[in-house]
């Protein structure tokens, strides 16, 4: 392998568009190519980063001279391209969710297997810095074992300009498949247990946009640590109302309930692709300032059983039996939890070490989205274990 990993984009949309800065900035990653349909993508890709340029992944994985692939590209075509990549040698990154089925699933983490590639399903919000912090807390006894998890996420997820597959779910649209995953993670990153059972009920609750825009749901592990997830990508209230309006990337921002869904109305249907397109990777550059806070997903609340744990502005804040304390974390390359995706990656190219949150991860992090979609949907709990 050359001196650095050099690393292929598959999508350049507007996951790939939050990545770059990340991989632009680590001293092991070189970005030597790109593969996206879109011309428009292609081109701002080129002016920003250089590297060659390729209209479908096939040609980039067999045309231009990589180590590692960053699969990007939307949920339908995860597991051709991690197939793809996998097939050619290709150590990856695939964002979440990792495949639409179990079955497809299966094939990615066979592929990989086979191939001997490293893995990584991220970004997710288990890649949080100040979640890794909790783990080590639950790992270290001070506060005693983990019991309970509350995560709450309000938001304007259904509103935002949507491609019409991410509004069916059959084609993988809707919060199971593109939001909960997230909540899944942060609570496996947190537990890291098998999941013994789920419960939730989901919601369809607006027919032009007929796909889950709501979840509650309880998930209990082995070992009978439980968590509540509460998702609503309706838009009415929002969370970060009780973060401070830190924003999930950990950026101070503006309240803004309704505003999606104003938005949208006001474009009128026509044009939500192209709003959807116009909202992906804009090249807007390989540098970019570290937030000055710390990254979270709604509000989360960890209970061990001499004390409660929170994301807080800066860190971890703890209560417990001595009152209120928070532990600062130290400032990030760029965006703390994709520099610790990219982190995670380079140490396991370099390694040969699988990074937690592999392909094997994800596919159990998938099990459980659809254990979620399928007990809503009959009404029922559902046994993992
Ligand atoms: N981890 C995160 O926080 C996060 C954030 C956003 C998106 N995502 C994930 O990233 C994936 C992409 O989502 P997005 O929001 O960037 O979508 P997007 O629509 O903004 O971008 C997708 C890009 O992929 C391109 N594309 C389409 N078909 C392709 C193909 N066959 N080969 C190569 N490129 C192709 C499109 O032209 C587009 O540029 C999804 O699976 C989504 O779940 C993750």
């Amino acid at each position: 392998m050359a001196s650095r990993i050099r690393l292929g984009i598959i999508g350049l949309g507007r996951a790939a568009g939050v990545m770059l800065p990340s991989f632009a900035a680590h001293p092991d990653i070189e970005i030597v190519a790109a593969a996206d349909p879109l011309v428009a993508a292609r081109e701002r890709f080129a002016s920003v980063f250089g590297g060659a340029v390729f209209a479908d992944a096939r040609a980039m994985i067999e045309g231009a001279a990589l180590d590692a692939v960053y699969i990007a590209s939307p949920h339908q075509f995860h597991v051709e391209h991690a197939l793809l990549a996998a097939g050619a040698g290709k150590h990856f990154i695939i964002e979440k969710p990792l495949a639409l089925t179990l079955d497809e699933c299966d094939q990615i983490v066979a592929a990989a297997r086979a191939a001997g590639v490293i893995t990584l399903v991220g970004h997710t919000q288990g890649f949080n810095p100040a979640l890794r912090r909790m783990r080590a807390i639950i790992e270290s006894g001070e506060l005693g074992r983990l019991r309970m998890m509350n995560n709450l996420v309000y938001g304007d997820f259904l509103y935002r300009p949507r491609r019409p597959e991410e509004l069916d779910t059959r084609q993988g649209g809707g919060i199971l498949y593109n939001q909960v995953p997230h909540q899944l993670e942060m609570i496996r990153v947190l537990a890291r247990e098998p999941i013994r059972a789920v419960r939730a009920t989901t919601g369809i609750w607006d027919a032009q946009r007929p796909t889950e825009g709501a979840m509650t749901a309880f998930v209990e592990f082995d070992s009978g640590v439980s968590a509540s997830l509460t998702y609503s990508g309706y838009d009415h209230f929002d969370s970060d109302a009780l973060c401070g309006w830190i924003g999930t990337g950990g950026r101070l921002r503006q309240a803004a309930h309704g505003a999606a869904r104003r938005r949208l109305a006001a474009a009128g249907s026509g044009s939500e692709t192209a709003a959807r397109t116009a909202r992906g990777f804009t090249g807007g550059g390989a540098v970019q300032q570290a937030p000055p806070c710390q990254p979270h997903f709604g509000f989360l609340l960890v209970s061990c059983e001499r004390g409660d744990m929170r994301v807080s502005a800066q860190g971890v804040e703890i209560f417990d039996d001595a009152g209120v304390r928070e532990i600062v974390l130290p400032p990030c390359r760029v965006a703390p939890d994709r520099d610790l995706v990219v982190d995670e990656f380079v140490l396991g190219v370099r390694t040969g070490q699988a990074p937690l949150q592999d392909v094997a991860w994800g596919r159990e992090t998938m099990r459980a989205v659809l254990a979620l979609l399928h007990s809503g949907q009959q009404r029922r709990e559902i046994m993992l274990k």
